[in-house]
């Protein structure tokens, strides 16, 4: 038996890249029989650019209500948030003193958000040490995520081996990065990777008038109706194919390249695509949103489980501590 875990930042509502980059490989991987998977709602992440509270309590119950429309099997497996496992912050805290400075300086994501934003806080400059602690809390084997998580992966794996070697005892288990290989980065409406920061994301749970508005936005060229079109180049085509079935992608690729079709047509077919592929996920969605006691009696039932978990390995870190 595997243990996979993973988690996602509440900050906003999942969109299309979380959903195809992280939520439906990360729930593949779940079905798998003999797999444990531990999935959880990063919102103590939140915290760091997200301060007011109405805001985060509705982002939670929005990254819960996606994973459970996306049927996450939480008979099987465990979802929770974060914040509900206190024990998580006490092993930051520790593996906090046995983390490098420079191993965070040199932090891609910490350089690139730093640069941009302007809440530049500590929080933002530890949060690989929270990070790590929510993966070795759990003895968690296989962390899928996509690609920009990895160098966090290997900061976790780094902490891990300088406890473990510091105390001659494997005490956490090191975890190994899981990148869904055909899950290229799913770029946003401008072309640039779809991502919250560059409000360039598709969110695929909004009222149809919305979703088709925000579907119209994506960028194209300027070329002519009835013009022959490279499809290879073009951002509604990139989305689309990734949702479609070989016989829609040949089918569309067909029009773009006699000429006659535009990039209106291309922008109505893939918001079509999206509201028949994502019909269920939808009305489940909006059904969980609108019955927030159901979203946490499900939260409850895995954070009881994975208290239990956190609870048995803080006592071994405790004790080879002396604490
Ligand atoms: P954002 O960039 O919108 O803030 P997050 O950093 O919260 O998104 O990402 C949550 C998860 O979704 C991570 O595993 C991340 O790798 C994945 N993810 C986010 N955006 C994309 C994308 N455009 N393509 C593929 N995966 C993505
Ligand atoms: N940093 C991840 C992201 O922004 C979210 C996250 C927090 C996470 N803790 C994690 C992912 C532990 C995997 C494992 O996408």
């Amino acid at each position: 038996m595997s243990r996979i875990l993973t988690g996602i930042t509440s900050n906003n509502i999942p969109h299309l890249g979380n959903i195809l980059g992280a939520v439906l490989p990360a729930i593949e991987l779940s079905k798998q029989s003999d797999n444990e998977s531990l999935f959880f709602i990063a919102d103590l992440h939140s915290l760091i650019s997200q301060k007011d509270a109405s805001t985060r309590i509705e982002s939670v119950n929005s990254v819960a209500a996606t994973w459970l429309a996306f049927d996450f099997d939480t008979q099987k497996n465990l979802l929770y948030r974060q914040s509900r496992i206190p024990e998580v912050c006490e092993l930051t805290w520790y593996l906090n003193c046995f983390t490098p400075y420079p191993m965070l300086a040199n932090s891609h994501s910490f350089k690139d958000k730093s640069d941009r934003l302007s809440d530049v806080n500590s929080g933002l400059f530890t949060y690989p040490i929270l990070m790590a602690a929510d993966i070795i809390l759990y003895d968690a084997e296989f962390v899928p995520v996509g690609k920009d998580q990895i160098q966090h992966l290997e900061i976790t794996r780094d902490i891990a081996t300088a406890f473990n070697n510091k105390y001659q005892q494997e005490i956490f288990v090191l975890p190994q990065v899981k990148i869904d290989e055909n899950m290229m980065t799913i770029p946003g409406t401008d072309g640039q990777k779809m991502s919250k920061s560059y409000n360039n994301f598709i969110n695929i749970f909004l009222p149809e008038k919305d979703l088709l508005k925000v579907v119209k936005t994506i960028v194209t060229d300027t070329t002519q109706l009835e013009e022959p079109k490279n499809p290879d180049t073009c951002n509604v085509f990139k989305l689309y194919k990734l949702l479609a079935n070989d016989a829609q992608v040949a089918e569309m690729r067909g029009n773009y390249l006699k000429g006659g079709y535009g990039y209106g047509h291309a922008k109505t077919a893939l918001y079509e695509l999206i509201l028949t592929k994502f019909e269920k996920p939808r009305i489940r969605y909006h059904d969980l949103m609108s019955h927030p006691d159901l979203l946490e009696k499900e939260l409850q039932i895995g954070e009881a489980k994975a208290r239990k978990m956190a609870q048995k390995k803080l006592k071994q870190v405790r004790n080879v501590l002396g604490f």
